[in-house]
């Protein structure tokens, strides 16, 4: 017999189970702990004090009366900090100091004060007096749209071209030519951002910080600081939530850590809920100037998208909203350009499906707009241009279960039942729209490492440096460990969050299932086939001599297909081979980059299907989501429940976006004054309806080693389109520029 005939056979099947979160009990006890939770001896608080100008130069800061009040140890300024200087992030941005003179956005870091207690550093902030001169600043995208200019290469590709769009125009039969717009939002996570900075010596610190990406702060602070990465150690086992504004280190990590080596103390630095509107980005507005050409029976010759977002004085960040003009639909003649305009704001960055569920809200628009021109039905329409590769890099899908996800959603929803006259459907006295979008987010995968230990009493340690956003990490990688070492989960624990761990990207792009998920899966592998191979080899025991192909692992026990009476456990192989542990490392590595030229030559991409019902009452505009089907087909499925729960979340992200969600800019004071949880409208408890999410069947062995398209973005994309497409049904009211608030529709 020989051992090349396959590996042992696995009998376990926890993945996709509805488990129930592993770190359930420590987060509804509160024994979970965030970042500005932890403490440490000695430690001194910090306050940031930003500019109170939009753009001007600081000429004079008074920091005496500040430094004289009680409990302050040292406030810090360009004047006094010792150098240090924010890497350029994102790629395409400057070097930026830490704490600034000169001012090009309203909440610029211009000082920091540390003092005994939080209330003492608070009170002290508004005594740094600074005076500025103040310059005249631009805060209006649409005022400056003229000066809109294509971005260098950056981390975004801004130009997507195939065939001749003047030529499919000229040949088409029906033009929808439309601008979508999108305003400003802000990410607003329950947990604001918070540090607590710990140098040990002038070469080691170590930071509790709310982040997506412990790798990403550690690499932050060891840039900044010059320190040996792995000595730039950062903490994070548990997020409340980050959607992409701790998806890269702001510089409130830098000046924490900068701080604390000034004043030779642990420090903790939480910003307010008014600076996580100016200190971590925010989803750029954009203006999406979109044309579709089609023949008269509904097939699109031409696509042209010209799109725009704002970005700051200091970075270029592109807001990819020409993805889905460019992906979705297939058609010959296709455009995408996506420009910039520099603004005296803070910097944009990724929000949740970061261009996809702003660039959904056109395409998806106008493709009801079409089906309207038509007299179509809009999944008609839909199937009609259906794209069965990716004609945008002239590649297959990994796999795509789209038509599925339509079908399956439609049924669901009693699409049938729907009366494609416009406001024709009534219940009582409300206005009643149907509406559907198409949903779609790349299924990214950057690969990660983790280790497996196993001890001599039978449980397994799973450790991994990603993070989980409360998203379920902790729980999926349990199922996956458990299916592949074949034992119970309440044998496993994860350890995460930690940058002392085997590395691992951010939580960004939808990664982490697939990313973390597929090194947990080689690593529990090979733990597995090393506890194989200790068996077979073990002269005089059980299963000497016996081929892998040949045995079975069933609840930490392997046993002889043949003779099942020949077995040994996990544990008994440990204690025979004289071991306490048994441990093993393992990557697993990516051939893909987002959006970028794939090794593997294919597109990775889920996709799926919105439909929603609104009722509006027609004297007053009132808009309420009466229910909400979403069908997904995002490969294999980790777990049930915490999958569901993330669509379900995108969903109403989707509906904030569509019916609520806008950060208002003062143009005359150019900063942000809705900056909190009372006047940014997040959806609530009665703004989500009944959403139904269907879990469409979906195998791709190609995507990655798990099989997983990741989930945390989708369910956002084609949303806010679907609202506004069932307000259109319900009223006849074409809502082009989000959110759709009653006053558009009166
Ligand atoms: Mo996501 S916007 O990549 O956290």
């Amino acid at each position: 017999m020989s051992k090349q005939q396959g590996p042992a056979q696995v009998k376990s099947k926890f993945i996709g189970q509805p488990l129930d979160r592993v770190d359930g009990r420590l987060k509804v006890t509160g024994a979970a702990k965030y970042a500005a939770e932890f403490s440490a001896p000695n430690m001194a608080h910090a306050v940031l004090v930003q500019s109170t100008v939009t753009r001007g130069k600081v000429t004079k800061i008074d920091i005496e009366e500040a430094k004289r009040a009680a409990g302050v140890i040292d406030v810090l300024t360009h004047d006094n900090a010792p150098p240090a200087k924010r890497p350029s992030v994102p790629p395409g941005g400057q070097s930026q100091p830490l704490l600034f003179n000169e001012v090009v956005f309203s909440g610029q870091n211009v000082a920091v004060v540390i003092a005994e207690t939080l209330e003492e550093a608070e009170h002290a902030a508004e005594l740094v007096r600074i005076e500025y001169a103040a310059e005249p600043h631009e805060v209006n995208l649409e005022d400056q749209i003229d000066k809109a200019f294509l971005p260098g290469t950056g981390q975004r590709q801004p130009i997507s071209k195939r065939g001749d769009v003047d030529a499919g125009l000229a040949q088409a039969a029906v033009k929808v030519d439309q601008v979508y717009k999108t305003p400003t939002e802000h990410h607003n996570p329950m947990e604001p951002h918070a540090t607590l900075a710990i140098w040990s010596d002038d070469e080691h610190v170590t930071a509790y910080d709310a982040t997506q990406g412990v790798s990403n702060s550690s690499r932050a602070l060891s840039d900044v600081f010059g320190l040996e990465p792995k000595n730039a150690h950062v903490i994070n086992p548990f997020v409340g939530g980050g959607f992409g504004c701790k998806g890269q280190a702001w510089p409130h990590l830098p000046i924490a850590a900068l701080a604390a080596k000034a004043v030779k103390r642990p420090v903790k630095l939480a910003l307010t809920r008014r600076q996580m509107f100016t200190s971590n980005g925010h989803r750029p507005e954009t203006h999406q100037a979109l044309t579709l050409g089609s023949s008269n029976v509904g097939r699109l010759s031409a696509i042209r998208a010209e799109m725009v977002n704002d970005t700051s004085r200091l970075e270029s960040f592109v807001e990819p909203t020409g993805n889905d003009s460019a992906l979705t639909y297939s058609c010959p003649n296709v455009s995408v350009r996506q420009q910039l305009v520099r603004l005296d704001i803070g910097a944009p960055t990724y929000m949740r499906a970061p261009g996809e569920s702003s660039g959904s809200f056109s395409i998806e628009t106008a493709m009801d707009e079409l089906a309207i021109a038509l007299n179509m039905d809009p999944i008609d329409l839909r199937l009609r241009n259906y794209a069965e590769k990716d004609e945008r890099s002239d590649r297959p899908f990994s796999s795509k279960s789209l038509k599925e996800c339509y079908r399956q959603a439609a049924d669901a929803f009693g699409w049938s039942k729907r009366d494609p006259k416009v406001g024709s459907m009534r219940e009582g006295r409300m206005l009643v729209g149907y509406g559907m979008a198409t949903a779609s987010y790349p299924a990214n995968y950057w690969g990660a490492s983790a280790r497996a230990t196993l001890h001599d009493d039978g449980s397994v340690l799973i450790q991994c440096g990603t993070q989980d956003l409360g998203t379920g990490t902790y729980t999926i990688l349990t199922q996956v460990a458990a299916d592949g070492l074949g034992i119970h989960p309440d044998k496993i624990r994860v350890e995460i969050g930690d940058t002392h761990l085997p590395p691992a990207p951010g939580s960004g792009g939808s990664n982490s299932a697939a990313s973390t998920g597929s090194a947990v899966h080689n690593v529990s592998a090979a733990l597995r086939d090393a506890l194989v191979g200790l068996a077979t080899s073990a002269t005089g025991g059980p299963l000497n001599n016996v081929a892998p192909s040949d045995l079975v692992i069933e609840s930490g026990r392997i046993s002889s297909k043949k003779e099942p009476s020949k077995s040994i456990t996990y544990v008994e192989i440990l204690k025979a081979a004289g071991k306490k542990e048994l441990q093993q490392e393992a990557t697993a590595q990516a051939g893909r980059e987002r959006g970028g030229t794939g090794t593997k030559g294919y597109t990775m991409q889920g996709f799926g299907a919105q439909f929603c019902e609104i009722h509006i009452d027609p004297d007053l505009g009132m808009m309420r989501v009466a229910r909400w089907v979403g069908a997904f087909a995002l490969g294999t499925v980790l777990n049930a429940k915490t999958l569901t729960s993330q669509l379900q979340g995108g969903i109403i992200w989707g509906i904030g976006m569509g019916l609520l969600e806008e950060t208002f800019m003062d143009p005359v004071y150019g900063r942000y004054v809705n900056s909190n949880l009372a006047e940014y409208h997040v959806p609530v408890h009665k703004d989500a309806p009944p959403i139904q999410v269907i879990l469409v069947p979906e195998e791709d062995d190609i995507v990655n080693p798990v099989g997983v398209k990741g989930a945390g973005e989708i369910g956002i994309t084609g949303a806010a389109a679907a609202i506004g497409n069932a307000v259109y049904h319900a009223t006849g009211k074409r809502i082009r520029e989000l959110p759709i608030t009653l006053d558009k529709i009166l």
